[in-house]
């Protein structure tokens, strides 16, 4: 079945990791071991609990250290998804991996129970950065993880995080131009945010300074596009085609279900958050909270300006706004859509609160 209805995606969370890294605030709390046999009927009971009519479009295991669950379990999902609902022929289904927590014959049993898309948090090709860090893995192992995902999937994307202390552009660009050369389609660049209650907050480490931070994020463009991959999203590049369909359903404000310990879903104005302890998810499931039309429109204007290539529709926004948001270079308009210019993404807390209906 091609993917001719509404997309509907699903996220899966896996809340476990081999170690927190200090810059982390997502969901996760380190484990040496975890129970799959214990944590079965909280997913089972999210998966029965996603709307049965939608064809799915894409699923994301996100995390945490999803690859870290066996193969077998991850099958499981995957099966009792395929059994209750249509599953596109196309469906993109990714699962996130540490180069430390994922090996071959692992790839080769995700990609047998069902995954097409590897996305590798390598975070940087530097070993004094990638100790920095606190990353469990060296450069060498996260090339290597990298080349066997490419042999194993037929679509991986790689994590870096730039922008940090004392980056200087010429490192940058040497450390990008190399994550280039491993001909990968899809990028994921983020700028290292010091996130409140990280170990990295109590430490107070500054990352690149504002207009350091701007230089480098010039810099990514230019060479991003040059090797024809370009931004299609403010942090992710991709060659064309290779886009990450399961994250555009966030960004261009569709449905998608929950799965998991601190996943969330959309459904309509329908938002559904999970609890991120994982024994309080076991005991009360999901909670839903139903949105104003006024709330899920800010929310999809903060999505979609984001979207630089396809961007965001301008009707419904206040013509006074995209006057000044034009004006000040922010943003160009074409048939009816707004793209973010590089200066709009720069200033892209600025442009959302102008655009703000
Ligand atoms: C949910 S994490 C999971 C990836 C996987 N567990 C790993 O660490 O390789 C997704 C990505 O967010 C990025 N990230 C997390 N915290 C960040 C921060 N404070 N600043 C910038 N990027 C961050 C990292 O690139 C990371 O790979
Ligand atoms: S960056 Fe990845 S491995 Fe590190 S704590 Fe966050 S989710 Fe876990």
């Amino acid at each position: 079945m091609k993917t001719l209805q509404k997309p509907f995606g699903i996220y899966i969370h896996w809340p476990y990791c081999l170690s927190k890294c200090p810059y982390c605030d997502f969901a996760s709390c380190p484990a040496a071991d975890f129970d799959e046999a214990a944590l079965w009927p909280g997913y089972e009971r999210d998966i029965r609990a996603l709307p049965e009519e939608r064809p799915i479009t894409s699923i994301f295991f996100g995390g945490g250290t999803p690859s870290l669950m066996s193969a077998s379990f991850c099958r499981r999902m995957l099966d009792l998804i395929r059994a209750r609902h249509p599953v596109a022929d196309d469906c993109e289904i990714t699962m996130e991996a540490n180069p430390d927590a994922i090996d071959m014959d692992k790839m080769v049993a995700f990609r047998e129970a069902g995954v097409n898309r590897l996305s590798i948090g390598v975070q940087s090709l530097l070993t004094t950065d990638l100790r920095f860090l606190g990353r469990r893995h060296g450069r060498d192992s996260a090339l290597a993880r990298v080349a066997e995902a490419v042999r194993a999937f037929p679509e991986v994307s790689m994590d870096l995080i730039y922008a940090r202390p004392h980056q200087t552009l010429a490192a940058w660009q040497i450390e990008l131009t190399e994550a280039l050369a491993l001909g990968l389609q899809h990028y994921s660049l983020y700028q290292l945010t010091i996130e409140e209650g990280t170990a990295f907050a109590r430490r107070g480490v500054q990352p690149a300074d504002e207009e350091m931070a701007a230089e480098l994020y010039r810099l990514t463009d230019r060479l991003m596009a040059a090797a024809g991959i370009p931004a299609y999203e403010v942090s992710n590049y991709a060659a064309p085609g290779h886009e990450c369909r399961h994250n555009l359903t966030y960004w261009r404000g569709e449905d998608y279900g929950a799965v998991g310990p601190a996943a969330h879903g959309r459904i309509g104005l329908w938002a559904v958050q999970h609890p991120a302890s994982v024994a309080e998810w076991l005991r009360v499931g999901a909670e839903r909270v139903k949105l104003t039309p006024v709330e899920k429109q800010e929310e999809q204007l903060i999505m979609g300006i984001r979207l630089r290539q396809e961007g965001y529709p301008s009707a419904g926004l206040s013509r006074e706004a995209v006057a000044d948001a034009i004006r000040r270079r922010w943003v160009d308009e074409r048939d009816g859509r707004l793209f973010p210019t590089l200066s709009g993404v720069l200033m892209l807390n600025q442009l959302t609160l102008l655009l703000m209906p």
